[in-house]
């Protein structure tokens, strides 16, 4: 049996890839913060709380990193705790770089010095394209991140390279696109439409507030994303790989997509701060922007290749972006009936 350890296990991929492993027959750790009330709300939706084994962890303390390394005999660790909402990093900027950046090497480092046969996963992201300087974007375009989250990660990216090619260790990223679910954190623009679409078509009417709408993004569903994760460590030479489905996709579109979902007949007019959207079967107003949430600085565009996944490792995106949105925007409906 391989013994994995997770940070971030109470977050979206970490119960997804929890799930994973369980069914792979791995024996699953996952890191978990000392907060006031335990949070283990995604773990349980998915029926694994109980065959997964929690420690105290926080990637703050380089202790907590030194003894899950020093004792549990780790095969995979899979470095999935951040900070991870783009939006807060420019209120969070030191603390984003201390858990996203920082908190990357520390680990590493204990990794060479205690347990050198770990292979060991990081969670990069295609924020860090940012301004994109190649369209579609792959592992070789060159990066410019455009948050203090987006920068954090670049580090965490390059020390993860650095350390397999100065130690020779099996360290892997993996450059995701943006993947969703249902249990996708409140705050992330698709889970926001489709709670808010979901209470609209409860009876509810109150218009979903957003920034701007005219950014795109690649869409995938984190249940194939985790799948991808576990693929980069099963190879017998480390390396990078992007994740993603080749589609882009503007928040407008999602947001029509979610609501045809659930019935509605999206129609949008105005443009920039004024742009509304109308659900015209039932004369609601479904939209409307609020400036509060634009970003001092945007990534417009992003569309991945997934190319070398999908000939290297066989992965495949499974869910279309269509199917995502009716996906996310049924489960918050039925969850409110
Ligand atoms: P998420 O739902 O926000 O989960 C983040 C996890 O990190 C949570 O379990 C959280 O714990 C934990 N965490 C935060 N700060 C921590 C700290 N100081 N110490 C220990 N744990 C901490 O994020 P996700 O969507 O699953 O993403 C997983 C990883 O992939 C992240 O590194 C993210 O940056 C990266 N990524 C995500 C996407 C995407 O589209 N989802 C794309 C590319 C890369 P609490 O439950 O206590 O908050
Ligand atoms: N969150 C949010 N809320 N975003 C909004 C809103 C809103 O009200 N209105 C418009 N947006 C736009 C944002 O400006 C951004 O362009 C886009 O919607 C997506 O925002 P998020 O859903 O917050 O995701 P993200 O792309 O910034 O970051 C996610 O994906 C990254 C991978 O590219 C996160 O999961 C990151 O952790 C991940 O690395």
């Amino acid at each position: 049996m391989k013994t994995a350890f997770i940070t971030g296990i109470t977050g979206q991929d970490g119960a997804y890839l929890a799930k994973f492993l369980l069914e792979k027959g791995y024996k699953v750790h996952g890191g978990v913060r000392r907060i006031s009330q335990p949070e283990t709300t995604r773990l349980d939706l998915l029926g694994v709380t109980n065959q997964v084994e929690l420690h105290e962890f926080d990637l703050a303390e380089q202790n907590n990193i030194f003894r899950v390394i020093r004792d549990l005999e780790i095969d995979e660790f899979y470095n999935l705790a951040a900070q991870s909402f783009v939006g807060a990093s420019w209120e969070l900027p030191i603390y984003t770089a201390d858990v996203d950046a920082m908190a990357v090497v520390k680990i590493l480092d204990t990794i060479r010095s205690l347990s050198p046969q770990t292979r060991f996963y990081q969670a990069s992201t295609s924020e860090m394209f940012g301004l994109v300087q190649e369209v579609p974007q792959s592992e070789t375009t060159r990066l410019y991140p455009r948050s203090p989250y987006g920068v954090a990660k670049v580090y965490g990216h390059y020390i993860t390279m650095n350390y397999r090619e100065s130690f020779d260790m099996h360290a892997s990223s993996g450059i995701l696109f943006n993947h969703e679910s249902p249990l996708r954190g409140k705050e992330f623009v698709t889970r926001k439409i489709t709670l808010g679409l979901a209470a609209l078509a409860r009876g509810g009417d109150a218009a979903i507030e957003l920034g701007n709408m005219d950014a795109k993004r690649d869409w995938g569903f984190a249940g194939d994303y985790v799948e991808g994760m576990w693929h980069m460590l099963q190879q017998d030479v480390p390396d990078d790989y992007v994740l993603a489905t080749g589609v882009t996709t503007t928040i407008r579109d999602f947001f029509t997509a979610a609501g045809t979902a659930l019935g509605m007949d999206i129609e949008w007019s105005g443009e920039g701060e004024d742009e509304t959207a109308t659900d015209k079967k039932s004369g609601k107003q479904v939209m409307k922007v609020n400036p509060k949430f634009y970003r001092p600085a945007e990534v417009d565009l992003l569309i991945g290749d997934p190319t070398k996944a999908l000939t290297k490792l066989g992965w495949k995106p499974k869910v279309t972006v269509n199917e995502l949105a009716e996906m996310m925007a049924k489960s918050d409906y039925d969850a409110l009936g």
